[in-house]
């Protein structure tokens, strides 16, 4: 039986981290945070002043990538280069290029393989927006995880005035809706729910209620105990 991948597709700040990080950790298997992926080439991009339209150059710095998510219960790094780096990825500039950037056939096609690649053993539990439809369309067990924009925008919000950042809600919540739009209507592996997904709706559930309801669901999949 090939190595099991649990995927957890959805829009930003529908929870997806929280709980791909919380299974992952439940079930000893690794960890692919694909969002990180792009901003990393989005945040590239921004402190080289490259233009997120210039596809060759964003292929170039794709194939050099090497990355690692180490995590624990609470928490999730990014190593790039076998180097940790903080908190620059997530905010909203880097997010707005990473979206930008993310339309273009060539580099989601360069990240892929990076993706497939992180398929190691044990296992592997990844989040994204086309991990169930594209990058894994065999995996064990498929989730996408929904939210009202609000709620979503209220969690970015909090989560950003945590990391010490000064942001505005009003401001997050047209971004999002931006952002939405442009990552489901791309031509290329649109953010959609794989026909064989469990959607689940995050808006009035805890992160230990998703869960549970993840981790059940895996179960009937015959992933975890
Ligand atoms: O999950 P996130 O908010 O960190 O993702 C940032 C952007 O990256 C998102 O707006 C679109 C792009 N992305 C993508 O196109 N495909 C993925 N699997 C993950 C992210």
């Amino acid at each position: 039986m090939s190595i099991a991948v649990v995927t957890i597709d959805g829009p930003s700040g529908a929870g997806k981290g929280t709980v791909a990080r919380l299974l992952a950790h439940a079930l000893g298997f690794h960890l692919l945070d694909s969002g990180a992926l792009y901003r990393i080439l989005g945040q590239a991009a921004l402190s080289r002043d490259l233009s997120t339209t210039d596809v060759p150059a964003l292929v170039a710095l794709a194939n050099q990538l090497t990355v690692t998510f180490p995590y624990t219960a609470s928490r999730t790094d990014v190593s790039v280069d076998g180097e940790v780096i903080g908190s620059v990825l997530r905010n909203q500039a880097v997010a707005e290029a990473a979206s930008q950037l993310a339309i273009y056939p060539p580099v989601r096609q360069a990240l892929l393989d990076l993706q497939r690649r992180m398929r190691r053993s044990p296992g592997l539990v990844g989040d994204g927006r086309d991990l169930g439809t594209v990058v894994f369309p065999d995996a064990h067990a498929k989730i996408f995880l929904d939210a009202d924009v609000e709620v979503r925008a209220m969690r970015r919000y909090q989560e950003l005035i945590e990391a010490g950042q000064t942001v505005e809600l009003s401001a997050i919540l047209r971004d999002l809706e931006i952002r939405d739009i442009r990552d489901r209507t791309r031509e290329v592996a649109p953010l959609v729910p794989a026909a064989d997904a469990l959607v689940i709706d995050s808006s009035e559930k805890t992160p230990a209620e998703v869960l549970a309801a993840v981790n059940e669901y895996c179960r009937t999949k015959g992933i975890g105990i």
